[in-house]
């Protein structure tokens, strides 16, 4: 009897442990890597969550242009959302025969199937802005977002002129890793200041797939809430920033509240020049853009990619290239968006009366 408990007992452990073994083996090793000569023409997969804002049709555009400059090959694939699509599409591009996958991924967690199926067939993969969370990913090239989020609390609280402040805080989607940075970065510089009694949240809430309609609603019910007495919304991005100007404009409140945002989006440097949002973050896209390509193009060469960090992404510490990002404001817009070209100054002051347009 005692002996065919402790059967029992080995059998179970060795199921146990026959299971971790394998799930390493699937994600660390998974099949020999490709390897392409020197001469070999590369075959790149760009899948992208989206194209929704602004700066993703940028994206797309710098990786083709860039693609194009390296003579590889590309093929683009967009998900609009949908995690099932987004596997499905990365799939899609491993039966077409690419030599290295570029993703941004909708739902970090869940793209970790793409990079066990891609390693399946030897294939690595570079995760793009952001970051898909435990898996063997091989490099992540980004931006410093948890610095992104300092920089826009630090902005709000320099220039806030009542103590104590009301603060409310619009996070991205829950389901991008670079929203949870932002907020961590965010509460970096906030978290001292409330405990100082300098600042009080209102809400701190994250805004479903970065919908601008969420925001505005994030930011209504605050409003609301507050008695109209808000003075700082720490908006994750431009799309959420816009939709926290039209809650305020609502209340006749927009130009009155410091607003911040991300992407250095055109109806956003619109709203800068116009003092209804206070701030940005420019990315310049180019430098991560031709960046991921480079890489791709070595990694499928087999070739050693040069990086800067590592950060965890809860499986091993992914090799990382991480780009400085730039706060913008109405003064210093024409030296760094309009300097790079990155937007026009006629774009932006288009319909706006010339003297309110900054020189
Ligand atoms: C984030 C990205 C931002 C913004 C947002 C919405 O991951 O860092 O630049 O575009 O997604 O797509």
């Amino acid at each position: 009897m005692r002996r065919s408990s402790l059967i029992v007992l080995l059998f179970i452990f060795a199921l146990i442990a026959g299971g971790c073994v394998s799930s390493n083996q699937q994600t660390n090793t998974g099949a020999a890597r490709k390897k392409k000569g020197p001469n070999e023409p590369i075959s790149i997969g760009f899948s992208m969550d989206t194209l929704k804002e602004e700066r993703w049709q940028r994206d797309k555009d710098l990786v083709e242009k860039h693609a194009k400059e390296v003579g590889a090959q590309l093929s683009v694939q967009v998900a609009n959302g949908d995690d099932n699509l987004q596997i499905k599409q990365a799939e899609n591009l491993l039966t077409q025969g690419v030599d290295v996958l570029i993703v941004a991924p909708h739902n970090g967690e869940v793209a970790a199937s793409i990079v066990e199926a891609a390693h399946r067939q030897g294939v690595p993969v570079i995760s793009y802005d952001r970051l898909i969370k435990n898996s063997d990913v091989d490099l992540y090239i980004s931006h410093q977002v948890v610095k992104m989020g300092e920089m826009q609390a630090k902005y709000l609280l320099d220039h806030v002129n009542k103590k104590p402040a009301n603060f409310v805080i619009v996070g991205g989607s829950p389901t991008d890793n670079n929203a949870l940075l932002l907020h961590q970065g965010q509460m970096n510089v906030l978290k001292p200041a409330i405990d100082r009694g300098d600042v009080k949240i209102v809400t701190d809430q994250y805004a479903k797939e970065w919908q601008a309609s969420a925001a505005l609603n994030i930011v209504e019910n605050a409003l609301t809430q507050a008695n109209n007495q808000v003075d700082a919304v720490v908006a994750s991005n431009d799309g959420t920033a816009r939709g926290a100007v039209q809650a305020l404009e609502g209340q006749n409140l927009a130009g009155k509240v410091l607003v911040s945002g991300q992407d250095a989006d055109l109806a956003s440097l619109k709203l800068i020049v116009e003092g209804k949002q206070t701030m940005t973050i420019y990315k310049p896209i180019q430098p991560l853009a031709y960046g991921a390509v480079d890489a791709a193009v070595k990694l499928a060469r087999g070739e050693k990619v040069d990086t800067t960090e590592t950060i965890d992404n809860g499986f091993k510490k992914v090799p990382a290239i991480l780009l400085e990002p730039i706060a913008v404001d109405r003064n210093n817009l024409v030296s760094t968006v309009v300097k790079d070209g990155y937007h026009t100054l006629e774009e932006i002051c288009a319909n706006l009366p010339p003297e309110k347009c900054p020189k």
